[in-house]
């Protein structure tokens, strides 16, 4: 269950690297409210001619189930800012089951990052394997515009590893925006 709790009103538009826009009062929030698990049971419509499940149909399920746990930490509709490399590991065929688990591992000024693990599972034998994992950012909107996102309350050293790890891609994908604008 999400916690409660109220957001800033919309903040002044600022370009995403100047954290200091950040209200110090802002809700605080934990991880564990908004954790999103999904389950999905690949029919042949889902897969391509080898039997496996589409890549493309793993990130659509990786897309709704990273959005429903940024809206449950955010309090707020958000939209996809971007998704970071997928790798697949291993395939999921027809008749098999894919395990989805969303959890936020950081949140910044108008974002939250959320990383989402898909795994197979044979129900039948209780088999279970890795298949894919991500990492997808996720802006608050509220009235058409961005608005500030609820501070994200870290409780464990994993927690806090997860997040520090967060900072450091947000670094990288912010350097990005700014090599690969028009010139
Ligand atoms: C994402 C979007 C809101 C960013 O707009 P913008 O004018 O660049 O806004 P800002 O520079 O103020 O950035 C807003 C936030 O987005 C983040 N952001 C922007 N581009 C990003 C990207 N490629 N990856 C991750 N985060 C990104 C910024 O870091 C910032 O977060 P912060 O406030 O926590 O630091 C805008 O590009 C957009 O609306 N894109 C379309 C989203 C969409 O429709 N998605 C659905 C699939 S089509």
């Amino acid at each position: 269950m999400a916690e409660s709790g109220r957001l800033q009103p919309a903040c002044r538009r600022v370009k995403g690297s100047d954290m200091s826009e950040i209200s110090a009062d802002r809700p605080k929030k934990h991880a564990r409210g908004s954790f999103t698990q999904m389950t999905e049971y690949v029919l042949p419509t889902h897969a391509n001619a080898l039997g496996n499940v589409f890549g493309g149909q793993v990130l659509a399920w990786m897309d709704l189930c990273a959005a429903i746990c940024s809206q449950r930490f955010m309090g707020s509709v958000g939209v996809t800012a971007g998704i970071d490399d997928l790798s697949f590991e291993q395939p999921i065929r027809v008749g098999q089951v894919v395990r989805l688990e969303a959890r936020v591992t950081a949140s910044f000024r108008t974002s939250c990052e959320v990383f989402v693990d898909v795994r197979g599972e044979d129900a039948v034998t209780g088999e279970t394997w890795p298949c894919v994992s991500g990492f997808l950012t996720f802006v608050a909107f509220r009235e058409g515009r961005p608005v500030s996102v609820p501070e994200l309350v870290v409780e464990t050293p994993e927690e806090e590893r997860m997040r520090d790890a967060a900072i450091e891609r947000r670094s990288g994908r912010l350097a990005k925006r700014v090599h690969s604008a028009p010139t």
